[in-house]
């Protein structure tokens, strides 16, 4: 499929990688990227081959935000009407399989929600994370004030919300919004090495892991743990869990099947 927007790729015939592609406009996500970007995961969800996507953008910048070009003129009345953020910005949620964030560069406002969007984010050391849209005379509008806090706490969420002020891939580290700082010209590998490793694993236990782990997000402790421990009880009714524990107790290596 052409994409004007982003490019679509595959490494090893396993991982499923998307390049935000706007490269003048730092990436900036409009709605036509959005939409492919949807259309892009979708389909990569949906490949029985495919273990795990990668999100990425250019060294200068993961994404510098939502097109405020396109946004200065919108009414209330067309992003109410239009269901805007929510129409086109959401399918990633709905994507079950693992997407990873490799970012470089700038990563704010949209482009700091998108990267918390995505399972977990791995940062170069040129990584620049906030979200600015104090300064343009709005908030966070695709999740930013509800994620950044869960991921870094009250404090410097609204230190960032606030202020507008950039974090560094350092204290976004330290914060516990990225999961690792590689140095820039190791992200894909780095990034791509994750990717592969999880391809590796059962399917059908990875998209438990992260069902599983999403839930802590959405529900109590004891409904979360019981959600987690009835997966878990599922997963015995699978043939890689069968594979991985023999495999263990013979010493050799194990083989998934995704079955
Ligand atoms: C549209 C953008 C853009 C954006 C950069 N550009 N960010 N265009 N929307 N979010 C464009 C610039 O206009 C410029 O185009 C080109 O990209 C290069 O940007 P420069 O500003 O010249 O680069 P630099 O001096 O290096 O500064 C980089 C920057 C700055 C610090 C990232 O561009 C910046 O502050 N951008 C805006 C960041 C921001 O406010 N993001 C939040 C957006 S609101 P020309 O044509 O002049 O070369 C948002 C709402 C989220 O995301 C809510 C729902 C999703």
């Amino acid at each position: 499929m052409a994409y004007e927007f982003i490019t679509v790729h595959t490494e090893a015939d396993k991982v499923g990688v998307i390049t935000l592609n706007r490269p003048k406009q730092l990436n900036a996500l409009n709605a036509g990227l959005m939409i492919e970007l949807g259309q892009a995961l979708k389909a990569f969800d949906a490949d029985h081959a495919i273990g795990c996507m990668v999100i990425t953008g250019s060294e200068k910048a993961f994404a510098a935000g939502a097109d405020i070009g396109a946004m200065a003129t919108y009414t209330f009345a067309d992003v109410y009407k239009d269901d805007y953020i929510t129409r086109d910005w959401e399918t990633i949620r709905s994507i079950r399989k693992p997407v990873i964030a490799a970012v470089s560069g700038f990563a704010l406002g949209g482009g700091c929600e998108l990267a918390m969007m995505c399972d977990f984010i791995i940062a170069a050391d040129n990584a620049k994370f906030g979200q600015p849209e104090i300064k343009l005379g709005v908030i966070p509008g695709a999740g930013g004030t509800q994620r950044l806090p869960r991921a870094v706490g009250k404090a410097k969420a609204m230190d960032l919300a606030l202020t507008g002020r950039m974090m560094s891939a350092t204290e976004a580290e330290q914060a516990g919004l990225v999961s690792r700082i590689v140095p820039l010209d190791k992200l894909m590998e780095e990034t791509l090495g994750a990717a592969l490793m999880i391809c590796d694993y059962s399917q059908i236990a990875v998209m438990a892991a992260k069902e599983s782990v999403n839930r802590a997000f959405e529900s109590g402790l004891a409904d979360g743990v019981m959600f987690e421990r009835r997966l878990f009880h599922a997963l015995f009714a699978t043939a890689d869990q069968k594979e991985g524990m023999d495999a263990f107790v013979n010493k050799r290596k194990a083989v998934f099947k995704h079955q």
